[in-house]
């Protein structure tokens, strides 16, 4: 009943018929609206014949003509989401009239109501629901819409490319007309009738294009909007200075709702983001807002180019736009904030998330090759790990030959739907490497092992690393397989960056026999076969290597460090991700021994040298080429999620108390430096979020939070002072995180006082509940419930549910993975009342469930319980039946 129906990329054919002009007329009633659409058809000479077929999704047909004339009931059909024409000319025009209902529109899918008005959202397929079309990104069409609404209810009536003309009608109402000048594929259509206030810029592109940038937000929010409205001038400018890519429209609109499934919407000329990458003020957002701000606004702003101009032929090929522009966004963010922090917190993500989802039952290569519910597919994987794939490009052939592949690419297929190999073909071309091997990273799924033994030769002074890859199939391959449609797996192609570094921390100059890259200190090795063997001459002593630099490669790296050698890279390697890498190695290491043992205090397997390692650590921030930000960093221990991965049976609790443990014994042994560093931190000027002040919070706050592991009376005392004394939201945040980990009497009251303060600003409520969602106290599963019949809580928003009901799920193992079954109950019981609700935002919940055989017979047993719950279920959404049937699977 709930088996989701399987497409394969291997059926792509070209659209049987294309869409020259849309020309779209949208009149927005109370309860109902009623669109007109005017579509110009014509046959695809270069497809094969066939019936016309569109798409549409609860649209309520009201007439239908072809050519002006009305179609009788027997030359159509509308049935199962889709519209059949069974004889039409070659050449002709459509035009339908259907009636929506977007105020019941919870999917946030399509034309919704939200609290200011009306929003669309039509990437993947939304567009259907709006009205009926060939809905598929290879069809690109020129679009033209003209939107109805009440004038004082919704002043603001919006859609793409540029105003051509508008005016007042009967009924207080007006309207709008707006015309594309450039052809799209329908994911890229918006429209938007609200009641908005809006702040405008001018920004003068290279070759003298003035382009008009807005940013649309709910009235009152006009001081929070400054910061995104100079973030998108800096993407501009910085798409130029690094690629040579200008805007193309004379406006350039982002609108921001509070309800919104994604982080944001590039739809052409006129973004649609989520109010959370929008609006900031210093006393409402974080730094690390203000840092996803510049990223999210990066990232739409650079889809113009790679994803709107040239965009994607099928959904398979989603990777081509996403990861490329996320790499784009990952490079922006290195350029205007500090490099190394940037690439560190890449790669944390990238292993907290797209590791564990590349073992998991939902395992897919950036570009799948069959999908149940593509809103299933945008996916750590496709973004981040397709990040990493168009990275090592990138590293492979260098950073000139990279930009004229990007130049070729866009002299080939700007205006064009393209594939994957497409772009491939253009960096091979520009640079004259082969790049047949490397394609494997687009069909072949599961994070891959790079072991790695060293040998050093002491009479003939040679160095050999012995380099061999692993990449046993994933669940995704063995389905192919069972299918028919298995893939011969093979080795892949990446480069392998390497310093050495010698007793004193020096970085050797590199002799390598053979072709690869050295660049004195450095090399990039490339890895191609299974196994490789690559000979150092000249080293005069045995080095420590410093391997897979800037994380070169999404692997999974297997060399036996010592903790001597791990705590040397930490001082002296030149790499930062490495720096930090060998912290995050040693710590790992520790804890995995510490979980091992759970019932032998701390102090037995938390040697004394990885406490000084952590001291000189701390005290390096304090140096002249010191970091703070990346020393707070390398002091954060690695996440509780990211341990169990480590291990063969998760044991939560165990990884829960050891992780705990370590943290107590660093603040008491380091109490007198955090304690000074964390006065020494304190930033007296007014609150700016550059990567400088910022570095020093990140740093000061991490100080504040191991201090208030100590449990002793001044310790809280510290956590209420900073509290008061806090001038910006970061401050406020750090302190009402650690008190929400305290069993103080100032809890309730800090945490009531501050709901009261801020219950007005939404995106602040979201940081309330989230705190209190990922608290470790033992109430934590009740208080969530109790939240979530909360006057604060809606199940209809989705930012919402990820901060109270996703932050449990995925960021608070202790009580997500409760041995009683309590957080799969409750993660079940959302997921059951928001399928028929929101099954986009329902699936997002039901990944968190991914991981589950990994624990131990009797957590399996409850979880099941759950997973089978939820299949049960009458009329479940395919988003949410693909992932619960693949887990079970
Ligand atoms: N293309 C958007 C981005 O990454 C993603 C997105 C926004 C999306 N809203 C969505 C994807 C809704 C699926 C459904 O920039
Ligand atoms: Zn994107």
């Amino acid at each position: 009943m709930n088996a989701p129906q399987t497409i394969y990329l291997k059926d792509y054919a070209p659209p049987t018929w294309l869409v020259d002009t849309v020309d779209l007329d949208i009149a927005i009633n109370d309860g109902f609206a009623l669109v007109s659409a005017r579509l110009a058809m014509r046959r695809n000479p270069d497809a094969a014949a066939g019936a016309l077929l569109l798409d549409g999704e609860d649209l309520h047909l009201e007439s239908i003509r072809i050519d002006g004339r009305p179609l009788g009931a027997d030359e159509y059909a509308y049935s199962g989401d889709k519209l059949t024409i069974t004889s039409v000319p070659d050449d002709f025009v459509l035009e339908t009239v259907v009636r929506i209902e977007p105020d019941k529109n919870t999917q946030l899918s399509g034309l919704y109501r939200s609290k200011d008005g009306y929003f669309t959202q039509c990437e993947a397929q939304g567009f259907r629901r709006i009205t009926f079309y060939p809905d598929r990104p290879d069809v690109m069409a020129r679009f033209t819409c003209t939107l109805h609404a009440d004038k004082s209810r919704f002043p603001v009536l919006l859609s793409n490319g540029n105003p051509v003309a508008q005016g007042d009608e009967d009924g207080g109402r007006h309207w709008a007309k707006w015309q594309d000048p450039f052809a799209k594929p329908a994911y890229l259509f918006a429209c938007v009738a609200a009641k908005l206030e809006v702040v405008e810029d001018t920004y003068v592109t290279t070759s003298g294009r003035r382009v008009r940038c807005a940013v649309y937000v709910e009235p009152g929010k006009l001081d929070q909007c400054a910061h995104a409205l100079a973030a998108l001038k800096l993407s501009m400018k910085w798409d130029e200075d690094v690629f040579g890519l200008e805007m193309d429209l004379e406006h350039y609109m982002i609108v921001a709702v509070g309800d919104f499934n994604m982080g944001a919407m590039e739809n052409k000329g006129l973004n649609i983001f989520n109010t959370k990458f929008v609006l900031a003020r210093p006393d409402t957002a974080t730094d690390t807002d203000y840092q996803n701000i510049d990223r999210v606004v990066a990232h739409e702003y650079f889809h113009n180019w790679t994803g709107n101009r040239v965009t994607c032929r099928d959904w398979f090929q989603l990777s081509l736009k996403e990861g490329l522009t996320v790499f784009r966004d990952q490079n922006f963010g290195m350029d205007v904030h500090s490099a190394g922090v940037t690439r560190i917190q890449e790669v944390r993500t990238l292993r907290a998330a797209q590791y564990p989802e590349d073992a998991g039952p939902m395992a897919h290569p950036i570009r799948p090759a069959s999908y149940a519910e593509i809103n299933n597919f945008y996916t750590a994987t496709v973004y981040e790990k397709g990040a990493e794939v168009i990275r090592m490009i990138h590293t492979l052939i260098g950073k000139d030959a990279f930009r004229k592949g990007m130049d070729l690419y866009f002299a080939r297929h700007d205006g064009q739907a393209v594939t994957c190999e497409d772009f491939v073909a253009a960096m091979q071309d520009a640079s004259g490497l082969n790049l047949d091997q490397f394609q494997r990273w687009y069909n072949q799924a599961g994070t891959p092992k790079l072991i790695v033994r060293s040998s050093y030769d002491a009479a003939g002074k040679r160095y050999t690393l012995d380099v061999e890859q692993q990449y046993p199939a994933t669940p995704y391959e063995e389905r192919m397989t069972a299918e028919g449609n298995g893939i011969a797996r093979g080795p892949y192609y990446m480069p392998l960056v390497l310093g050495l570094l010698d007793a004193k921390g020096n970085e050797l100059p590199l002799r390598l026999a053979g072709e690869e890259r050295v660049q004195g200190t450095q090399c990039t090795l490339s890895i191609r076969k299974d196994k490789q063997r690559f000979v150092f001459a000249d080293v005069d002593a045995e080095p420590v290597p410093s391997l897979l630099r800037g994380f070169s490669a999404p692997v999974v790296l297997d060399y036996p460090y010592s903790n001597d050698e791990l705590t040397h890279l930490m001082a002296f390697d030149s790499d930062a991700v490495n720096r930090w890498e060998a912290a995050q190695r040693l710590a790992t290491g520790i804890l995995l021994k510490g979980i091992a043992a759970p019932s032998v205090p701390a102090d037995t397997w938390i040697p004394e040298s990885y406490v000084e390692a952590m001291r000189r650590l701390l005290a390096s921030a304090f140096t002249a080429d010191g970091d703070p930000a990346l020393v707070a960093e390398a002091l954060v221990l690695p996440a509780e999620t990211y341990l169990a991965e480590q291990m063969e049976v998760v044991e939560p609790d165990a990884i829960h108390l050891a992780r705990l443990a370590l943290r107590q014994h660093l603040a008491q042994a380091l109490r007198e430096p955090l304690l000074k560093a964390y006065h020494d931190l304190k930033v007296d000027r007014p609150y700016s979020p550059d990567s400088e002040q910022a570095g020093k919070r990140a740093l000061r706050n991490v100080c504040l939070s191991y201090l208030a592991e100590l449990g002793d009376e001044a310790s809280h005392a510290l956590v209420l002072a900073h509290y008061e004394q806090a001038a910006n939201m970061t401050d406020t945040m750090a302190a009402l995180a650690a008190l929400a980990n305290l069993d103080v009497p100032a809890r309730h009251s800090v945490l009531d006082a501050f709901y009261a303060r801020w219950k007005g600003e939404a995106l602040v409520v979201d940081k309330w509940l989230q705190v209190q969602s990922t608290s470790r106290l033992p109430n934590t599963g009740s208080d969530v419930r109790a939240l979530m019949a909360h006057e604060a809580f809606d199940i209809r928003n989705p930012n919402k549910v990820y901060a109270l009901v996703r932050a449990f799920c995925a960021a608070n193992p202790k009580h997500f993975h409760a041995a009683d079954g309590s957080g799969y109950k409750l993660a079940a019981d959302v997921i059951l009342q928001l399928d028929p609700l929101n099954p986009q935002v329902a699936s997002r919940i039901a990944r968190t469930f991914d991981r589950w055989k990994k624990f131990d017979p009797a957590r399996q047993a409850k979880a099941r319980e759950q997973l089978e719950r939820i299949k049960a279920q009458v009329g479940l959404s395919s988003d949410v039946a693909e992932v619960v049937g693949k887990a079970l699977d």
